[in-house]
């Protein structure tokens, strides 16, 4: 069962024609009635209609005019038009206006249906199949966090305009992740995505690579290359690390979005540039814009709408999401089936500060999940370089604590004792492979003493 009918709309001004093809279609189809064009422009304007059934001889507007109508609007269904015999001449007059095809009168069903089928399959899914795959797009971002769903709002805003989107944010934030998101949830989404690295093409060949370049523009330039502005069409080209680009190439690009046309290297033809441009850097634009190592003005026109991706250690409630988000991933892929992180295991590796952010945590369970020991990946198949970075981690922040201790009446918040105690468990448990005994040791506690504020912390 397809999730969403497809609207078809009839005009015709024989109520029996109407009614006719009404009984046969309505079945797959839902179906809109109209007994003259102007109504049935009416009614294309209110609804989202794939295919428009229609007689081309009506009182009122004829057929012809309601085409040319028809296809200066903004929806543009398919057009088939029902005529009676001898105006075969007219409705191919109708199909240079373009109408899609026509059937003559009488109807012959299965001719029409099959017809009405092959165009259906050359539209796009009507509007609630677009939503679950706008759904799809957005299940496969994990976002938990406050910061995370409003920056997905904001995402799913501005995702439909054309105005140039700027990404910042650290190394592994996800800004590969949104830049696609913002695409496939616009209406560009069946238009080709176009990711280009910036950072690892030196100044000429970037410039071959974004404008492309006609041949003889330079030594090795054997023929004709078409670059991706133009090759992306109207979909949306991806720049990544736009902070890396040169002080020439920047004047270049700057042009581009000023005027929205650019020609091949080497080129005189003017090109126009369709696409929808989003731009990431992990580097602090301001600050070079102060230095001089980025221009002022391509800097406002590259962030008409900036989307920062915060750290991953400023939104700890994605964490544990995300853990189950990377496991469940890689399960496919492997043999023997992990039910999950065991509690502590999961508090470890949300007090850690992820430095990589969420890239650094997708390999981490990449690698829990490759030498897993059980069914329930526990403390001790945390990699070890996180055991000791967290343990240093905690070691650091006790002496901030301490120093501040020393220095501070004035401190705001009292110090939280009991979860400094549970960070303090959790780091001697890391640093001993979770054995117990050894981790009592460490903090000068008995194992009853420890086994009693395991106890209490709800750690197993
Ligand atoms: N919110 C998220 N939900 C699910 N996966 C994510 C999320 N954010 C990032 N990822 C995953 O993390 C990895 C890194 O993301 P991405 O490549 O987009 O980061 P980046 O900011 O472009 O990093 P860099 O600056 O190093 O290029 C990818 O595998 C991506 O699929
Ligand atoms: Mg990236």
């Amino acid at each position: 069962m397809p999730r969403s009918k497809h609207t078809i709309l009839i005009i015709d001004d024989e109520k029996n024609t109407r009614d006719g093809l009404k009984l046969a279609l309505e079945d797959k189809y839902r179906i809109l009635l109209a007994e003259d064009a102007i109504k049935g422009l009416k009614l294309l304007n209110e609804n989202q209609v794939s295919i428009v059934l229609t007689d081309l001889r009506m009182p009122g507007m004829d057929g012809m005019d309601f085409i040319r109508q028809v296809m200066a609007g903004p929806q543009k269904p398919l057009i088939i038009m029902l005529t009676a015999y001898g105006s075969i001449q007219t409705a191919i007059e109708a199909m240079k206006l373009g109408a899609y095809d026509y059937v003559s009168k009488p109807v012959d069903l299965d001719n029409l249906e099959m017809m009405i089928e092959r165009g259906l399959a050359t539209l796009a899914p009507p509007q609630d199949d677009q939503d679950s795959k706008k759904a799809e797009v957005l299940s496969n971002i994990v976002a938990v966090s406050d910061k995370m769903k409003k920056l997905m709002e904001l995402v799913t805003q501005s995702a439909d305009s054309t105005a140039t989107v700027l990404l910042l944010g650290e190394s592994g934030t996800g800004k590969e992740v949104i830049a696609h998101a913002l695409h496939a949830l616009s209406n560009r989404a069946d238009k080709p995505f176009t990711a280009v690295h910036c950072a690892s093409l030196n100044q000429n060949l970037l410039e071959s690579e974004l404008f492309g370049h006609e041949k003889g523009a330079f030594t090795g330039a054997t023929s004709r290359f078409i670059g991706r502005f133009e090759s992306v069409e109207d979909g949306t080209l991806f720049l990544d690390e736009i902070g890396e680009i040169s002080l020439p190439t920047q004047v270049k690009l700057l042009r581009v979005l000023e005027n929205r046309t650019f020609e091949r290297v080497g080129g005189t033809e003017q090109l126009n540039m369709r696409a929808r441009l989003v731009a990431a850097t992990n580097r602090d634009m301001a600050a070079m814009v102060r230095e001089g190592t980025f221009r002022e003005d391509l800097y406002y026109r590259m962030n008409v709408v900036t989307i920062e991706i915060p750290p991953l250690r400023e939104r700890k409630e994605d964490i544990p999401a995300l853990l189950d988000f990377f496991l469940k991933r890689n399960q496919d892929a492997k043999s023997h089936h992990i039910v999950g992180f065991s509690p502590e295991a999961v508090n470890l590796l949300t007090a850690y500060d992820w430095p990589g952010n969420v890239r650094e945590l997708r390999n981490c369970v990449e690698r829990m999940t490759v030498f897993a020991r059980g069914q329930v990946l526990t403390l001790g198949d945390v990699p070890a370089e996180i055991r000791q970075s967290i343990a240093k981690q905690f070691e650091q922040s006790r002496q901030d604590a301490q120093t501040q201790e020393g220095t501070a009446s004035q401190q705001d918040e009292p110090l939280d004792v009991k979860s400094n105690e549970k960070a303090l468990i959790l780091k001697a448990l890391a640093e001993c492979n979770g054995n117990r005994s050894h981790a009592a040791e460490k903090l000068q506690i008995s194992r009853r003493t420890l086994q009693r504020k395991l106890k209490e912390y709800g750690i197993q």
